[in-house]
């Protein structure tokens, strides 16, 4: 990838050829989907590269693979049919029944639902801590029993953010693992290996993808015997990425760097627009100087990300109207697509944390910015607004 072997390929240059070799066979110079669920063994075990049966490996599934954990500086990088059954594999790689874990009071609603009906009812317990707050994230450990510190940041939809340094030195103080969901900042922007996390997750359905075209998901760690551990039970449990979901999300990781400086421009001109806008009480971004995060996202971040939450005048009713106004910013749940969407989060993506401890505000908005001329998205909120 480098004339000199020493020095590292640039992160653009990774994502166009990390695992990505033109094909041995033909020289198809983008990894093929490989269709196949089983491969021709020269003999009894003379596997070709390894490959033997797709849920175990997969030659297009293989090139992702290795592409993300390029880009994230991992050891080993595995893809998944979801970003929730990358994290249901790891919470069976990392957890027992009788461990403890916790996860940020503002949570993604199907992570969420993930731990607290499907994972503690096999007999994992979990706490919820605002994850800017260290201390309430310490006050939340229970010493021997907590192996996992569970955090997003910036966070869905509030757009919190962590410390990963700090976290990951307090998760290591208490003999557990720092797993961040980075799914919002997306591997270009940041890279919580590199900051001391032990894992990184992803719904590659979002950023990585990047197209809204496929559902995906990822997990990266920098340890080898965890490595180890998350391939024996993403290959036990099974929920892998089919190959032409492969493709899809690697075909979009290759335009990762330029489309996230992009959604990065659009967010931040959607921010000015939105901060003198009369029908806006908050708008809630990592990139404003008033965000209580913001000195913390700039030493970890490099930009600060496509997604823009904010709150109107007027309570729900009046965010449902915006929501229903939209022309250009689709009302749609997801993220991290290259068209702009609008969704209110109260009623769709968090209905599932409703009456729980991680209920979002109800005139709360949050926009997923695109990458579409930028005057053309400030026109369709500034009529919606009106
Ligand atoms: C931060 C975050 N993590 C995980 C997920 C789950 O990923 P998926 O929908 O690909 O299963 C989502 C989905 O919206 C998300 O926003």
């Amino acid at each position: 990838m480098t004339s000199n072997p020493e020095q590292k390929a640039g992160f653009e240059t990774r994502a166009i050829h990390a695992g990505q070799e033109p094909d041995p066979a033909t020289g198809a110079v983008v990894p093929p989907i490989f269709a196949t669920s089983t491969y021709k063994q020269d003999g009894v075990g003379g596997l070709r590269g390894g490959y033997e049966y797709s849920r175990s490996a997969n030659p297009t599934r293989t090139a992702l693979e290795e592409a993300i954990a390029s880009l994230e500086e991992g050891e080993r990088g595995f893809a998944f049919a979801s970003g929730l059954a990358a994290e249901h594999t790891l919470v069976k790689s990392l957890l027992s029944p009788g461990d403890h874990v916790v996860i940020p009071d503002d949570a993604y609603g199907g992570t969420y639902r993930l731990i607290a009906r499907v994972e503690q009812p096999w007999g994992v317990d979990f706490s919820t801590a605002p994850i800017s707050d260290l201390d309430a994230v310490r006050a939340a450990i229970r010493p021997g029993h907590t192996k996992a510190i569970w955090v997003e940041t910036p966070t869905n939809p509030l757009l919190n953010v962590g410390d990963i340094s700090a976290l990951a030195s307090l998760a290591h103080e208490s003999g557990a693992m720092l797993v961040v969901d980075n799914t919002f900042a997306s591997p270009y922007l940041q890279q919580p290996l590199v900051l001391g996390a032990d894992a990184v997750v992803h719904s590659t359905t979002k950023y990585v993808g990047g197209h809204s075209d496929v559902v995906g998901g990822a997990l990266v760690v920098r340890d080898h015997e965890l490595a180890e551990r998350i391939g024996f039970h993403q290959n036990a449990i099974g929920a892998v990425a089919g190959p032409f979901d492969a493709f899809l999300t690697l075909r979009g990781l290759k335009t990762l760097a330029v489309r996230m400086e992009r959604h990065c421009d659009n967010a931040e001109a959607v921010v000015r627009f939105l901060s003198e806008h009369p029908a806006v009480s908050q708008v809630i971004y990592p990139g404003v100087a008033s965000h209580p995060g913001h000195e913390v996202a700039s030493r970890q971040m490099k930009r600060f990300g496509g997604i823009v939450s904010f709150r109107v005048n007027g309570g729900e009713q009046k965010a449902l109207d915006i929501c229903a106004r939209t022309k250009i910013f689709t009302l749609g749940e997801s993220l991290g697509g290259v068209e702009s969407l609008i969704e209110h989060p109260g009623r769709m993506t968090h209905a599932s944390v409703a009456g729980t401890e991680l209920e979002v505000p109800s005139d709360l908005i949050r926009l997923s910015v695109g990458i579409e001329t930028e005057a053309d998205l400030l026109a369709d909120l500034g009529q919606a607004l009106a």
